[in-house]
């Protein structure tokens, strides 16, 4: 196993209500969690304060999404300094939903992350191939040219969480196996020796995600090159817990 801190995340996207994200708050709150491992919760937008006030301290909160300035007239959006106004350190970036359903280029996924780096909040940066992408033999070109993206607009790599999603895996039950998520994030780091540093290759993680659950995250994070897990659905549902706690 590596040194470096298994990062369970959850993306609670746009579901739940005060009252149900309440009740998973509080068992997350009272459950036994690994030490060893940076949970973060990944709240909608009118939620960031409610999750951030009410979620133990020990667990992260993330913005799902934010611009790329400050402030301004756009209607719609929120910036890295409203996030962290309401005491929230990260964001999630690039998630495939931004990308494919509201269609966010690589170059303005690029801008969002330089410049919620800047502003100092923690990015999860999500990367995936689509299925025809995958089926055609793709998948480590798609990768490694939104990577790039990515790579560009970072400076400092220890505020960043890279989480390959393989867009056919999200919200449809069809998991990767765990020796088709460990091949693609051995090349991601591979990638990562090649064209950053040495030493980002070996200490970022770089976290899966698509139908991660209770019963499949212990094999899943027992590969060499997965540092833990994005989850959608079942972060939703006490079994997150048991996916915060895959390695224990
Ligand atoms: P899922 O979503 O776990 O429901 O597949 C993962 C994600 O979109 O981050």
């Amino acid at each position: 196993m590596s040194s470096r801190t298994f990062f369970v995340g959850g993306n609670w996207k746009m579901n739940g209500d005060k009252k149900s994200l309440g009740d998973l708050i509080t068992t997350l709150n009272t459950a036994s969690l690994n030490d060893e491992t940076e949970v973060v919760c990944g709240a909608p937008t009118v939620y960031l304060d409610f999750a951030r006030s009410n979620l133990d301290a020990r667990i992260g909160v993330a913005a799902q999404n934010c611009y790329k300035v400050a402030k301004g007239a756009f209607t719609g959006e929120i910036s890295p300094v409203m996030i962290k106004d309401c005491g929230v350190e990260w964001v999630i970036l690039g998630h495939s939903e931004r990308r494919h359903v509201f269609g966010e280029s690589d170059e303005l996924i690029g801008q969002k992350v330089a410049h919620a780096l800047e502003s100092g909040l923690g990015v999860i940066a999500c990367i995936g191939e689509k299925l025809e992408e995958r089926e055609a033999g793709t998948t480590e070109e798609v990768v490694y040219t939104q990577t790039q993206v990515i790579a560009d607009n970072v400076k400092d790599w220890s505020k960043v969480v890279l989480a390959y999603e393989p867009v056919w895996a999200i919200g449809t039950g069809k998991t990767a196996s765990p020796e088709q998520a460990q091949e693609v994030h051995e090349k991601l780091r591979e990638w990562m020796r090649a064209n950053v540093s040495e030493a980002v290759a070996d200490s970022v993680r770089i976290i899966y995600g698509g139908s991660v659950t209770g019963a499949n995250c212990k094999e899943l994070g027992s590969q060499n090159d997965v540092d833990g897990f994005l989850v959608g659905g079942a972060s939703l549902k006490p079994e997150f817990v048991d996916i915060i706690n895959a390695r224990a």
